[in-house]
C-alpha cells in the first residue's frame, strides 16, 4: 500500500482537478482522455469546476509527492446542471485517481472524506453520474449509493446521509 495523504484542495489545485475532469469524463481505458483545457471548453463539463472554488464546494487531494487522486462535489441548480443533478440541495460528486495508482483504495479513502464533509456541511445527500458499464457503480453501491434514474447509459445515484450518528 502506498503511503498517500489526504488533504482539502486548494485554489492552486484547479489544473489538477480539471486534468482528472478529464479522467471522470471519459472513463473508458480504451477512449482518448481528453486534456483539461479539452473539458474546459466543453460547457457540459466545464460547468463542474467553472469558477471553482465557489461557496459550499469541497475537494480533496490524494497525494504522494505529486496529487495522484481527487474527487469533489458542488451544488447545482434546475436551471444549470450536470449529469447527475437531483435537486438544488444535494450537490453531485466528481472522482477520479491517475490510472496507474487505481485499485489500491485511494478512490474508496476520498470518497469516504466526501461522504463525511457532506454531512459536516449539513447536505441531505450526494449524487453522481455513473455509467452502466463504469466498474466504479461497485464501488458507490459499497457506500450506500443507490440508483435512482436512467438517462442514457447512465445511472445517477444517490446516497442520502444517515442523520442517525
Ligand atoms: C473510479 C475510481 C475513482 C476508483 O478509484 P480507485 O482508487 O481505483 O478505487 P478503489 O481502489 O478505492 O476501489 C475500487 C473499487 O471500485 C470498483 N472498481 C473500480 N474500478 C474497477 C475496475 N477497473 N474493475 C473492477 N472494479 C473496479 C471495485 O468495487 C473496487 O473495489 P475492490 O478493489 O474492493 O474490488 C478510479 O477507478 C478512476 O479514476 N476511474 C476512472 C475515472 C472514473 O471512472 N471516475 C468515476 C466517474 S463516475
Amino acid at each position: 500500500m502506498r503511503d498517500v495523504q489526504y488533504r482539502s484542495a486548494e485554489r492552486e489545485d484547479f489544473a489538477f482537478l480539471a486534468t482528472m475532469l478529464g479522467e471522470a469524463a471519459v472513463w473508458r481505458p480504451d477512449k482518448p482522455t481528453p486534456t483539461a483545457e479539452q473539458v474546459l471548453a466543453d460547457p457540459g463539463y466545464s460547468m463542474y469546476l467553472v469558477g471553482w472554488p465557489r461557496p459550499g464546494d469541497h475537494a480533496l487531494i490524494a497525494e504522494q509527492d505529486v496529487p495522484v487522486g481527487t474527487g469533489w462535489y458542488r451544488t447545482y441548480t434546475e436551471a444549470s446542471h450536470g449529469y447527475g443533478f437531483i435537486a438544488e440541495d444535494i450537490p453531485e460528486l466528481a472522482i477520479a485517481v491517475i490510472a496507474s495508482c487505481r485499485r489500491e483504495g485511494i478512490g474508496r479513502r476520498i470518497l469516504a472524506g466526501l461522504i463525511d464533509a457532506s454531512n459536516s456541511q449539513g447536505y441531505p445527500a450526494l449524487s453522481l453520474s455513473v455509467a452502466e458499464a463504469n466498474p466504479a457503480r461497485r464501488l458507490y453501491e459499497s457506500v450506500g449509493f443507490v440508483p435512482v434514474e436512467k438517462l442514457g447509459s447512465s445511472w445517477t445515484m444517490v446516497r442520502y446521509a444517515d442523520r442517525s450518528q
